[in-house]
């Protein structure tokens, strides 16, 4: 290990860490029976994990009413501390009511499995329709991160959390690294500048195209797709991560790449999203933060660049990470390679770019994505996936 300092504090000055020590853990499972339970949805369960790891750092709980009033008006916490999506958990009317503010409440997976305690401080309604404005821009049902809000409980619950134990991912172990781990990495390995990448989406041609354009000024790349829950027709975690390892394998510098799973759930934000992932990355250690096209968004709903602007509305060095903006990329038919705007003398009916939605349809009819969009072991890889309609578990 090298004696080099970290370069980027955690968000707020101090990574949060709330798994319960073993004590804590024996206290909370002895009052398993006589604790009010309640059960969390998978992304609750995500939001939890995230909360306990220090990757919402520095959230301590789900946010009670004057962080949450505060965050959905100005991105920020009452604290001053920039925060730009409510964390909170939802639940019915009818299941907030006897749950006493001052108490200790069990927190179970959607499968009935005690996880976590939640110290209840304070319960309290919102205004779905003004967190839907402010925090997505638009009350339209038929946005999918809108869609969850309108669907979830009335009530939020607030208070601090522990997670009783840190479990292995059942499906990614080996890229299971967690903040402070993701920290130690990096000095480990001498880096003083790291840039972190969030997707949702098979890896593709303009992903690599930004993440190396970024590579070239940094000290090493930390790929960090999220593989919390996501819409229903996004592609699946497994077979996006397979993509990662045979484009890892193939393509990229060993050395200066680490693959890492983001376990927290999609929003589909945009903007505001934009700065939450780059806040987390920030948890993790990452300097830089890459910010392309659409950023965390969904159909037409944003701006192509809306979720670079957004920066603006921040104070310089308020949010302690550097934002990596890049334009739209495509494949250039005139020159024959990756590029964007600024570096391509192409017309536009020279540019290769598809949407995701697109490319679903193409594999979804049996047709491979072209070359100049997804590097053909890729595209044969979600051609294999697609067929035989679920993803296989990866080869950890
Ligand atoms: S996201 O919802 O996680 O943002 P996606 O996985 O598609 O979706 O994008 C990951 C990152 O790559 C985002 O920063 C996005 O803006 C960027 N990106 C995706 N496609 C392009 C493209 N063609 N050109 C430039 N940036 C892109």
């Amino acid at each position: 290990m090298s004696n080099q300092k970290q370069t980027i504090a955690p968000h707020g000055g101090e990574l949060v860490n709330r798994i319960a020590t073993p004590a804590q853990r024996e206290e909370f499972l002895s009052k398993a029976d006589y604790l009010p339970r309640v059960q969390l949805d998978e992304r609750a369960v995500s939001d939890l994990e995230m909360i306990a790891i220090g990757a919402f750092s520095p959230l301590t709980g789900f946010l009670n009413q004057a962080d949450y009033n505060s965050v959905v008006d100005s991105m920020h916490l009452e604290s001053g501390a920039a925060w730009s999506i409510p964390v909170t958990l939802s639940v019915s009317e009818d299941v907030a009511a006897p749950l006493s503010e001052g108490s200790y409440i069990r927190l179970d997976n959607p499968e009935g499995k005690y996880i976590g305690v939640l110290l209840l401080t304070e319960k309290y309604t919102y205004n779905k329709e003004r967190e839907a404005i402010k925090v997505y821009r638009t009350d339209d049902e038929k946005h999918p991160g809108v869609k969850v809000l309108y669907n979830q409980g009335s009530v939020h619950l607030a208070g601090d959390v522990w997670l009783l134990e840190r479990e292995q991912h059942p499906l990614f172990p080996k890229y299971q690294i967690d903040p402070a781990a993701s920290r130690s990495l990096f000095l480990e390995k001498g880096w003083r500048t790291i840039v972190g990448f969030q997707t949702r989406n098979p890896i593709h041609r303009a992903h690599e195209y930004i993440q190396k354009c970024a590579m070239e000024t940094v000290d090493g790349l930390f790929l960090h797709p999220l593989v919390g829950a996501t819409k229903e027709d996004d592609i699946p975690a497994d077979v996006r991560m397979r993509c990662y390892e045979i484009l890892l394998e193939n393509y990229y510098p060993k050395d200066r790449v680490i693959l890492a799973i983001n376990p927290a759930a999609m929003r589909y934000a945009g903007p505001r999203e934009a700065i939450f992932h780059a806040l987390v990355r920030k948890n993790y250690g990452c300097t830089h933060f890459i910010v392309g096209r659409d950023h965390a968004g969904v159909g037409d709903y944003y701006g192509t660049y809306d979720a670079q602007y957004i920066f603006d509305e921040f104070k310089p060095k308020e949010l302690g990470i550097t934002p990596m903006m890049f334009e739209h990329a495509f494949f250039c038919l005139r020159t024959k390679q990756m590029a964007t705007t600024k570096t391509s003398p192409s017309t536009p009916s020279e540019r290769v770019h598809l949407s995701g939605t697109k490319v679903r349809e193409m594999l979804r009819s049996g047709e491979l994505p072209p070359p100049e969009f997804s590097r053909p072991e890729v595209a044969a890889e979600l051609a294999r996936a697609m067929h035989v309609g679920v993803g296989l578990p990866i080869s950890c």
